[in-house]
């Protein structure tokens, strides 16, 4: 048996709902995490457990190899990483949607089903969405952030991005022309980890279970 199971979790909007869910579920010490301070890896000794940051892309690749047991991110992260994890658990913070965006000309274009041009972080997911679900031919254009400047610039016709309050679409003159899929943050395990520590994970992914849905 490890003497720690490790769990990494993803940098900025998710960090402090999954810590507070993490402390009030029993399985972190409060206030593991200090902000002010360098470190990278947070060890909790009463629980046996070790908590550092990293960007969501890179959370399924540490849980994948086993560096971390546990990762928490976002839907969209797995969706798009499609790496060999467990997704055991909905944690349910962090609810936002994927969608296709534009202006509102561009609902013609798409329904026109001529080739349109798709600005995105998500590539994995856009393409799964245009040739599997709607069979439609589509340029993908692989960007790493501020996604709604690709139409506006005429860089593309439309966007695939995560939508939470709609407030930067709002701000630049775009909305949501479809809906691909609800997502929020996730809980994954290593699939080795799971079966060498299956008592102790199973048991923490029932107390966060059950905290999840104390907190619904
Ligand atoms: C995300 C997303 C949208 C925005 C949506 O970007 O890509 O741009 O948030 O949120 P809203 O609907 O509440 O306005 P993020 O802030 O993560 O930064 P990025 O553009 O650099 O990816």
């Amino acid at each position: 048996m490890k003497e720690y199971l490790t769990v990494a979790l993803t940098k900025g909007r998710l960090v402090s709902d999954a810590l507070s869910l993490l402390e009030k579920a029993g399985c972190a010490e409060k206030g593991i995490f200090d902000r002010n301070s360098r470190k990278l890896i947070f060890t909790d000794e009463t629980h046996k457990m070790r908590f550092f940051l990293s960007k969501a892309q890179d959370v399924p690749t540490y849980v994948e190899a086993g560096a971390a047991d546990l990762g928490v991110v976002g839907a969209d992260t797995v969706l798009e990483e499609k790496r060999r994890v467990y997704e055991v658990l909905d944690l349910r913070f962090g609810a936002c949607r994927m969608c296709v965006c534009g202006a509102p000309s561009a609902k013609k274009l798409l329904d026109a089903r001529s080739i349109v041009r798709v600005a995105t972080k998500y590539p994995a997911i856009a393409r799964e969405y245009f040739y599997n679900e709607r069979q439609q031919t589509v340029d993908i254009i692989k960007l790493n952030g501020s996604v709604e400047l690709g139409p506006m610039v005429s860089l593309s016709d439309v966007i695939v991005d995560i939508v939470e309050t709609g407030t930067t679409l709002k701000e630049n003159g775009l909305e949501v022309l479809a809906e691909i899929c609800p997502l929020s943050a996730r809980l994954i395990v290593n699939q080795v980890s799971m079966q060498m520590e299956t008592e102790r994970i199973r048991s923490l992914i029932g107390r966060l279970k059950e905290q999840v849905e104390a907190d619904d």
